[in-house]
């Protein structure tokens, strides 16, 4: 039987090959723009703190935060554990110099510790299937006194709940299509995001 996380791992490589458009991602003009502003409130750093800071971004997906990171200056290692996430990084990161993209588990990081200023580790720990061995090896990579930021689901709202009551009366195709046609609506309009 296949484990949660080699399951996990699946659904995100094929996530970031099949749908890397959407609302707050690459794709969509609006979140590339301000990608870098975005950074600054949530981390709550300066832009001259940021700049030229060594930063991992750990399970970086298709990279959308390693671009806003680089847009700031920053020096960056980024790693995900599926191909498709660090082709997609890669892709998406092409025109900055100062940045190193692997191919890693958080479980077995390949990197020497106390390396960096700041530890990205952004919708992440949830899905490692070992939250206090994920967070002890992210730690132990950071500097002593390095930032290490997290994100993490809070529990679903209701909007949240209608929504995936709707989608599950679709097929999984379907499901594909109608995110696909959202997202360009979105893209376009973006006051619809609020829905
Ligand atoms: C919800 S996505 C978030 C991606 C990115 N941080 C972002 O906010 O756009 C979660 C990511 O964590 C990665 N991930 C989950 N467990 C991992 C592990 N053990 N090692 C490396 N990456 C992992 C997944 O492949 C996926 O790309």
């Amino acid at each position: 039987m296949k484990s949660k996380v080699s399951d996990t791992r699946e659904s995100f490589d094929f996530q970031w090959k099949n749908i890397p458009e959407g609302a707050y991602f690459l794709s969509d003009p609006v979140f590339r723009k301000n990608v870098d502003g975005i950074l600054i409130d949530e981390l709550n750093l300066s832009k001259d703190f940021l700049k030229d800071l060594f930063v991992v971004d750990a399970g970086c997906g298709n990279g959308r935060w390693t671009y806003g990171l680089l847009k700031l200056g920053c020096k960056v290692v980024a790693f995900d554990f599926t191909i498709s996430g660090f082709k997609e990084t890669k892709k998406n990161t092409k025109q900055f110099n100062n940045v190193d993209i692997i191919l890693a588990d958080i479980l077995h990081i390949p990197l020497k510790k106390n390396l960096f200023n700041l530890a990205f580790f952004g919708d992440v720990l949830h899905y490692t299937g070992n939250i206090r061995l994920a967070f002890q090896n992210v730690a132990s990579i950071l500097r002593h006194g390095g930032l290490l930021h997290i994100y993490v689901y809070g529990p679903k709202g209701k909007r949240d709940r209608i929504w995936r009551k709707i989608l599950s009366l679709l097929s999984y195709n379907n499901k594909l299509i109608l995110k696909k046609k959202l997202t360009r609506l979105t893209n376009k309009f973006p006051l619809l995001r609020t829905l």
